[in-house]
């Protein structure tokens, strides 16, 4: 079975890949490398890379695409909206449209924060969505526009997502703490430290880990029922709240 990975050069993306080709899928990652942390990931499993953008690339052929590539900062959203609904919303119909084209599945990649502040726990699919970011309304715009052009499109909601390899100014708060406590700070959490978030590891087995995807019927891969709080989860201190800690501690990639 042949499987593209887009942005299978990013932090999940590299991960999804070198999973399924192990699992002896031939992996092909497509990635326009802009904000890729994850090329040697990829060449230590022997997924081949294509360096190319999703709003213009022919996707290679496949039996499978899991569409990954996006833009994933919630406080960056806010500050270039456009950019951010054309990369991830505009360009899976792109996506999801070659995928009807080909007869391919898509499994779409896409996040809590299309749920907006929770009204109950467990947040399950029929909890309401109503996002509250830039990046939450395009990653429900993605998944809806997924649905539309590609029947039987899957969306993978994820939560707060962490592991080897999470780098950069987007990195979710475990790998900030991380790199904190790995420089002998503690780590910064805004607020009194009491809120909860949902985290899951990009190891953690899912779906897309327990062999062949399956992305006919909506799966799920976290209930939004087993949180951590922030204070409990970063042992050691708290720094006095600010936007650095707002941005570490608060939002749902
Ligand atoms: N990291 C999390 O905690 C988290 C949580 C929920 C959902 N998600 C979703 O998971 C997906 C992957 O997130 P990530 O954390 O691996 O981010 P990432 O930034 O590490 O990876 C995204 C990759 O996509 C590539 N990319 C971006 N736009 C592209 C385009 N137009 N064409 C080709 N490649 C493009 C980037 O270069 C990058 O390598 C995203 O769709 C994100 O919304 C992430």
């Amino acid at each position: 079975m042949r499987v593209v990975v887009t942005g299978g050069a990013g932090f999940i993306g590299s991960h999804v890949a070198a999973h399924l080709a192990e699992r002896g899928f031939k992996v092909v990652a497509v990635d326009n490398l802009e904000r890729a942390s994850a090329v040697k990931r990829l060449e230590e499993a022997g997924v081949p890379l294509v360096a190319g953008d999703v709003r213009s690339v022919d996707l290679p052929p496949a039996d499978a695409v899991v569409h990954a590539a996006a833009y994933i900062s919630v406080d960056e959203s806010w500050e270039r909206p456009y950019e951010y609904m054309w990369n991830n919303a505009a360009a899976t119909a792109r996506v999801a449209k070659q995928c009807a084209d080909r007869g391919a599945r898509l499994i779409y990649i896409s996040s809590a924060a299309v749920y907006g502040e929770p009204q109950r726990l467990p947040i399950d699919e029929g909890h309401p969505a109503r996002p509250l970011s830039p990046y939450g309304l395009s990653k429900l715009a993605g998944e809806q526009i997924a649905q539309m052009l590609a029947p039987g499109a899957t969306a993978l909601r994820l939560f707060n997502v962490y592991g080897p390899g999470q780098t950069g100014p987007y990195a979710g708060v475990i790998t900030r703490f991380i790199e904190r406590a790995k420089r002998g700070l503690p780590p910064v959490i805004y607020g009194d430290g009491t809120q909860t978030r949902d985290f899951i590891h990009v190891g953690r087995r899912g779906p897309l880990r327990r062999g062949r995807p399956r992305p006919r019927r909506r799966r799920r891969l976290q209930r939004g029922d087993r949180q951590g709080r922030l204070d409990k989860g970063a042992r050691g201190g708290r720094d006095a709240p600010g936007r650095a800690g707002r941005r570490a501690g608060v939002r749902p990639a």
